[in-house]
């Protein structure tokens, strides 16, 4: 285990954190941290990174780690029923042992990072890079949503009935942290969950239902199931004994949903096609290392990741800023994750048709500044591409692809960019490079998406810090954020508003 402990900085802003906070009603657990990430430059670090890479790679071994069971539609009203009835006895435990077993989780979660990064590396092509981060998130998760577990518990009396039975369906683009918010967060609040995690991507989810298991949380209390295609999953959503569904994934799953039952209740955070605008009193070389991470990092199979960039006037025509754009997104390694330092790893399954016309093919007035290449015949290894001249309404202005690609667009002006930024019907996230006061108070009041970053990488949201979550067509039944405060008061109903202080 080569996790590093906190820095000795780190511990002595938890004393004081403790010291200067009044006692208040989550006193029985310790205050909130941001779990730190791995540090990847201590020798230590890189030996753990090793072992957990070749561990993935040994043939067999992604065999040999556990899936959910298969689930048929006869046997969906009984999962449902045992599900209903695990969550009576689990609501009725007092909130502070249930945040206390979240609390155990992240802990047990800590101490198998290494595993998490195999399972992750091994299913899902993700770098230690990239996955490291996501497993602080699913431990942050744990944490805060025990505390916000005792804090609902604290302010609410009988207005509050919380959910039942949630069906947790998450994505295989964050693979753990997103499978572990969904799961965590219901569970804070006492309900059972049915967790169907995304196909690709099923050991990630088991392992974060082991964490749980082995801290003490009944196993009748969080099942992993996988539905049959079709009859099945349909069947599930649609039960009326289910009270929600959360759903990460692509709009057109949220309305499929919803077509199969309109009466569902959904807290849905789906795509995005997200831009970030550089005006030219922009520091440009911190602009142009956010673009390229945010654009190529996990292969840009994020959907908060940077699909176009607004060149606001001399910013677009400065060829400087091109061929340094060009150079950052060159100098990122392109790699398999048996390769520590690649940071944009392969696509986790085959290009989709939209990916693959947006890495193959150019659109009128489009020039490539930097052409993709499949790098080998497995079909999911590309190297970034970035379009220039994407041109207002076009294909690639307005559609989610998904993958290593960047688009740029010339902005004459700040209110060109911005209405350029908000003419897709997605809103997740949006970012903004200027260090210009007016042109910043400006944005934030006409921006239209759930996320909005200034001169910073518009990925990679914290915990409480960024509670994450869109606006438009990004959001389905969401009046609240992931990782934020309010995000618990979805998961039930209330009979009396007035009991929310
Ligand atoms: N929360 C992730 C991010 O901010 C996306 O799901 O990148």
């Amino acid at each position: 285990q080569g996790h590093t402990a906190p820095l000795p900085n780190h511990r002595q802003d938890r004393a004081l954190e403790a010291a200067a906070e009044p006692r208040t009603f989550d006193d029985a657990l310790p205050p909130f941290t941001n779990e730190p990430d791995t540090d990847p430059s201590l020798p230590v670090n890189q030996a753990w990174a090793r072992d957990a890479i070749n561990r993935s790679a040994q043939p067999g071994w992604l065999d040999a780690q556990p899936v959910p069971a298969s689930l048929a539609e006869a046997d969906v009203d009984e999962l449902v029923a045992t599900a209903r009835a695990a969550a009576a006895r689990w609501a009725a435990r007092p909130a502070a042992e249930r945040a206390a077993l979240l609390y155990a989780t992240a802990d047990i979660l800590a101490r198998k990072r290494g595993h998490l990064v195999s399972i992750a590396a091994a299913e899902a092509g993700k770098s230690v890079a990239q996955s490291d981060p996501e497993i602080s998130e699913a431990i942050d998760f744990a944490r805060y949503y025990a505390h916000q577990a005792l804090e609902l518990d604290s302010v609410t009396n009988a207005a509050f009935t919380p959910d039942r039975v949630v069906v947790v369906t998450p994505p295989w683009n964050f693979p753990i942290a997103i499978p572990a918010g969904g799961t965590f967060a219901a569970l804070a609040v006492g309900a059972a969950v049915i967790h169907k995690p995304a196909a690709p991507t099923p050991r990630c989810s088991m392992a974060v239902l082991e964490a749980l298991w082995e801290a003490g949380v009944p196993r009748d209390v969080c099942v992993g199931v996988f539905p049959d295609e079709g009859p099945a999953g349909k069947k599930l959503i649609s039960h009326p004994d289910v009270d929600r569904v959360i759903l990460t994934g692509a709009s057109d799953t949220a309305a499929l949903f919803q077509s199969w039952r309109p009466d569902l209740q959904i807290n849905a955070e789906t795509s995005g096609k997200n831009a970030l605008i550089v005006t030219p009193s922009a520091d440009r070389d911190l602009a142009i290392a956010d673009l390229a991470h945010s654009a190529f990092g996990h292969a840009g199979q994020k959907c908060s990741a940077a699909s176009l960039g607004i060149l606001v006037g001399s910013v677009y025509s400065s060829e400087r800023f091109r061929r340094q754009l060009v150079d950052a997104t060159r100098s990122m390694v392109v790699d398999w994750p048996t390769n520590l330092s690649a940071t944009v790893g392969p696509l986790t399954e085959q290009p989709s048709d939209k990916l693959l016309r947006a890495l193959t093919t150019l659109e009128p007035g489009e020039t490539w500044l930097l052409k993709p290449r499949q790098l080998d015949d497995t079909g999911r290894l590309w190297s970034p591409g970035i379009k220039d001249g994407v041109k207002p309404g076009s294909f690639f202005h307005l559609t989610e692809c998904f993958g290593p690609v960047l688009g740029l667009m010339r902005a004459e002006d700040l209110d060109e960019a911005i209405a350029l930024q908000n003419a897709t019907d997605f809103g997740l996230t949006a970012g903004l490079h200027s260090l210009e006061t007016r042109e910043v108070r400006t944005w934030l009041d006409r921006v239209e998406a759930g996320n909005v970053y200034v001169n910073r990488g518009i990925t990679g949201a914290i915990v409480r810090r960024q509670s994450f979550g869109g606006w438009k067509r990004s959001s389905v039944g969401l009046g609240s954020k992931a990782g934020g405060p309010n995000y618990l008061m979805l998961l039930g109903t209330w009979s009396d508003t007035t009991a929310v202080a």
